[in-house]
């Protein structure tokens, strides 16, 4: 586990950009799994800026998005993971629709669905990850107790994640531990305070599903990017 440290999120969001952007310019077909959540905002406006300047061309990439809620609400669709990535990021840059995969939270057939787009990640692998952490230790919304060789399936929100997201969904849909850690590169942020404890539990405690983000600690690629306040216990 590569550890990065840098000042502040502003710092994490151009490290971040700077990686993905340098990826895409070394394999123009690269096949990216995107998170959502506070944490990576900065960087889609990093990269909606590079993308504006012409510095990146992200015509030939492919996306699969970690997770989404379920069953979407028509009240709450704006909070909807679809919505998010859409207003945040891909209506602005040049990814063909085609590439774009996305859980689907609408699905009358979900075990369908997971299987189906746990087929479409083996065919197309992802080469790079980008991961944010929830303040228990969940990746995507492999909430404590995920098995390590979960798959992409439907879970039930934990009260603490339902909480901070103040949404009322309590099931969703998320690649599993095992759909994560196949992927070959992983970029894991974390920033600010309230992510302290968790990455230093990730960094110095053992392997546990009670922790699912201790899985990672056995992926043979991944970088954690901390800004200060999140890296100050480790
Ligand atoms: P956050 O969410 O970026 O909004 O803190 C991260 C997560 O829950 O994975």
């Amino acid at each position: 586990m590569k550890i990065i440290e840098v000042k502040n999120y502003h710092a994490l969001s151009m490290l971040a950009a700077k990686i993905i952007i340098d990826e895409v310019r070394e394999k123009p077909n690269l096949v990216i799994g995107f998170a959502t959540g506070k944490t990576p905002l900065k960087l889609y406006k990093n990269l909606v800026g590079a993308y504006r300047k012409g510095e990146v061309d992200f015509s030939g990439i492919k996306t699969f998005n970690l997770d989404e809620y379920y069953p979407i609400k028509q009240n709450e669709y704006k909070k909807s993971y679809r919505s998010y990535m859409s207003k945040r990021f891909f209506s602005d840059v040049n990814i063909p629709k085609e590439n774009i995969h996305l859980l689907d939270g609408n699905s009358k057939d979900i075990a369908k669905s997971c299987k189906d787009y746990e087929n479409q990640i083996r065919k197309n692998p992802i080469d790079l990850q980008i991961l944010g952490i929830g303040i228990n230790g969940h990746i995507g919304f492999n909430e404590p107790g995920s098995k390590k060789d979960s798959k992409t399936r439907v879970v039930k929100l934990s009260p603490s994640t339902i909480k901070r997201n103040k949404v009322s969904y309590t099931k969703a849909l998320t690649m599993g531990i095992s759909t994560i850690m196949k992927s070959k590169k992983i970029i894991l942020l974390a920033s600010g305070k309230s992510k302290a404890e968790v990455i230093e539990r990730m960094i110095k405690g053992k392997e546990s599903e009670k922790l699912p983000a201790s899985f990672l600690k056995n992926h043979k690629d991944i970088t954690v990017i901390v800004d200060k306040k999140a890296g100050s216990l480790i």
